[in-house]
């Protein structure tokens, strides 16, 4: 154990043990299967979804008008700088576990397993928000068909719906929203080499609905749909204006969420020091570039103040088009691309489990994987019921906003671990380091945290109560059973 702070609270100095950054983790475990296109795959799979599709639109109408191209430029610069920090931990530590193991090298046991905890709700509440979202595209889809769900399976329990005889009844539970959890992790079940196989399909089928909308949109680009580019605040915060495209940049953050989970991936990478920083940055580029162009193209062929509360911008775009052939086939890809970010929503958080208990700071059963899958199949089971539930009955939209909170909060952390480990440890090897010395880690640590201030007193109050319960887990079990401790 290297770097162990000298117990200056006695009661409290198990919290601040560290891992050793030399030591390796055994690999044995996992399947080292995927490479950096692979890589680069999963970070989009996770990136692109239902940020792009679904609230564009609405961010365009609500906050920033036709400069939501801004909000999301501003988007790109402030993941960039997480992005260059990520990267730099990741060629320093090529383990599985993200955040929580760059932070368990940086901040010491506690601190690690906060972050885990927090990660594991990021990456939950973000693939139960993404299920609903897929469920809604696909009744769309379906009753586009002529065949309809009922709408008692399309809601939580705790909503009213209105039945085709005009009845109002209480909804049972958003069923297709289940279906596809639990289809995505006995996917993921049966093995990480089938699954980035089908991720890499999705990715392209994806990356091909963005391409199509972009390329059959262009020439129905009016530029009257461009003036004014920044709309005039109304005078309230956040409602056009230069805070407009600010509070956009924060509803659309969203989108940009999952390029963190590459390397959550780490030990399953043929070479994780080279390949993780391309995985990350790779992903980050790409689809940065592409939400800046899809915004510009949406933006000029739907008048922003016609985006109210549009959920599928894409096919009223479509709509001015005439190729309305094209509708079905992009919301088939859209289906395709919502997922894959459920996928590697599921992936990421069922490998932060794996770390987390192979470290000790919970049960074996978290980290026992499949003797002939080799993969986590307690973990993924638990996660699929949890995740299931969370989709299938939770007030999903009151908790979309946590997914942000906590993947800041992670984010912070490891902006802050990049400038800790500059100082513990100048010369160890770093295959990746970002110029400039401190000064991108602070700018993502102010960023990050500016971005936190923005969201409301509840979100804080749920990531609080969160927090507690994991810190509550940490006292009662991890201290004791921490592999650190025992050595
Ligand atoms: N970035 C992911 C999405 O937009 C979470 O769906």
């Amino acid at each position: 154990m290297s770097g162990a702070i000298k117990p200056k609270l006695p009661f409290l100095h198990f919290s601040f043990r560290k891992k050793d950054i030399n030591e390796q983790t055994p690999s044995h475990q996992l399947k080292r299967a995927l490479s950096a296109v692979s890589l680069v795959s999963i970070g989009i799979g996770a990136i692109i979804g239902a940020g792009l599709f679904s609230l564009t639109g609405i961010a365009a109408a609500e906050n920033a008008g036709p400069a939501i191209t801004l909000s999301y430029l501003l988007g790109a610069i402030a993941c960039v700088f997480v992005g260059l920090c990520y990267s730099e931990m990741a060629s320093m530590i090529p383990f599985s576990g993200s955040a929580y193991t760059y932070s368990y090298v940086t901040m010491g046991e506690l601190v690690a397993w906060i972050v885990g905890w927090d990660l594991i709700l990021e990456y939950g509440v973000a693939s139960a928000t993404v299920a609903v979202s897929w469920s809604q595209y696909v009744a769309k889809i379906l009753d586009s068909w002529g065949i309809h769900l009922s709408p008692r399976f399309l809601s939580t329990p705790f909503e009213t719906v209105t039945l085709s005889d005009g009845s109002q009844v209480q909804a049972f539970f958003n069923l297709p929203a289940v279906f596809i959890i639990c289809a995505i992790s006995l996917l993921l079940i049966k093995g990480i080499t089938d699954s980035a196989r089908i991720n890499n399909i999705i990715v392209g089928i994806k990356i091909a609905v963005i391409v199509a909308v972009i390329g059959f949109g262009i020439p129905y680009i009016e530029t009257a749909n461009y003036q004014p580019f920044i709309p005039p605040n109304t005078g309230v915060y956040g409602h056009y204006g230069w805070s407009g495209v600010i509070t956009g940049a924060g509803t659309v953050f969203f989108a940009y969420i999952g390029f963190d989970a590459v390397s959550t991936a780490a030990q399953e990478a043929k070479k994780p020091a080279r390949d993780i920083p391309i995985g990350i940055l790779g992903s980050l580029a790409i689809c940065s570039l592409a939400y800046i162009t899809f915004s510009i193209v949406l933006t000029g062929m739907v008048r922003y103040s016609d985006m109210v509360g549009d959920a599928s911008p894409v096919i009223t775009a479509i709509n001015k088009t005439p190729y309305l052939w094209l509708k079905n086939l992009i919301g088939f890809g859209i289906i395709c691309g919502f997922t894959s970010v459920i996928l590697v929503m599921l992936l990421g958080q069922s490998r932060i489990l794996f770390s987390m208990s192979r470290d000790g700071l919970l049960p074996k059963l978290f980290s026992t994987t499949h003797q002939k899958w080799q993969t986590p199949w307690y973990t993924q089971i638990l996660l699929m019921i949890c995740v299931s539930i969370i989709a299938a009955v939770s007030p999903i939209q009151k908790l979309a906003h946590m997914t942000s909170i906590g993947t800041l909060f992670a984010f912070t952390i490891v902006s802050i671990g990049v400038i800790i480990l500059r100082v513990v440890e100048p010369h160890k090897t770093r295959k990746f380091r970002i110029p400039g010395g401190f000064t991108i880690p602070i700018l993502g640590i102010l960023t990050c945290g500016m971005m936190m201030l923005s969201l409301d007193s509840m979100t804080w109050l749920r990531l609080i109560l969160w927090l507690t319960i994991g810190i509550i887990i940490y006292f009662c079990y991890g201290r004791y059973n921490s592999k650190l401790q025992k050595k």
